[in-house]
């Protein structure tokens, strides 16, 4: 049961990162604008935190993803890298490549089964079906989830991992792991979420007064 941070903002991802919790990192080409930063940048920063595996997205036909990603693992390094390409005739051709180099591979903007099971058969380790994006259109999100992790296990598929994404609440992180996704990535700002709970604050207020009552002073 891994938890990523889906983020390229590395002073969030280093405060998050020393909670202990924190098993990698997925970037995508939107994070990256949105951090306002080169990506390499991004992605060194990462390899400095010690950010054990980071998925950094390349872009672009067959042999530009190729090329790309063996560039990115030669400069940051097999152990960290994650090479993500997306979900197409050409992403998935580099994923054979890539993974036949022995290069972990992430295929990303997964939303159906078929998706995932040709991701598979190209050698993929993490395949990302994005759960928000599904929910988005009115269609349910954690029921893609469901069905590929339970089409996995019938299949006895151990090569590739589910890391379940785009994920905008709480609650659908917890029922992935439920439905039996291996990572998920979320944004650090969900992460904070996943502490809160209203009878953890009500009964800590109550612990609070009672021990300062037992000892005559607040806390
Ligand atoms: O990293 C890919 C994914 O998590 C994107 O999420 O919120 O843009 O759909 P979102």
């Amino acid at each position: 049961m891994k938890l990523f941070l889906d983020s390229a903002i590395t002073d969030e991802i280093r405060k998050y990162y020393s909670t202990g919790m924190i098993d990698g990192v997925t970037t995508n080409p939107t994070l990256i604008y949105k951090s306002g930063r080169n990506p390499e940048d991004v992605y060194q920063e990462l390899i400095d935190i010690g950010i054990p595996d980071i998925s950094m997205e390349v872009v672009g036909d067959e042999n530009t993803m190729i090329g790309e990603g063996r560039r990115l693992i030669k400069k940051f390094g097999n152990r960290q890298a994650t090479i993500k390409v997306p979900c197409t005739v050409d992403g998935l051709a580099a994923c054979r490549a890539l993974s036949d180099e022995g290069a972990r591979v992430n295929v990303t903007l997964v939303f159906s089964l078929a998706q995932s099971i040709l991701s598979h058969k190209s050698g993929a380790t993490y395949i990302s079906p994005f759960v928000g994006r599904v929910n988005d259109n009115s269609f349910n999100g954690l029921d893609l989830i469901k069905e590929i992790t339970a089409t996995f296990c019938t299949q006895n598929v151990e090569s590739t991992q589910v890391l379940a994404a785009s994920l905008r609440d709480v609650h659908s992180v917890a029922e992935c792991f439920t439905y039996g996704a291996d990572i998920v990535t979320m944004p650090p700002s969900i992460f904070d979420k996943m502490y809160n709970h209203v009878l953890t604050e009500k009964g800590l207020q109550l612990f609070d007064a009672d021990y300062a009552a037992t000892f005559g002073k607040a806390l």
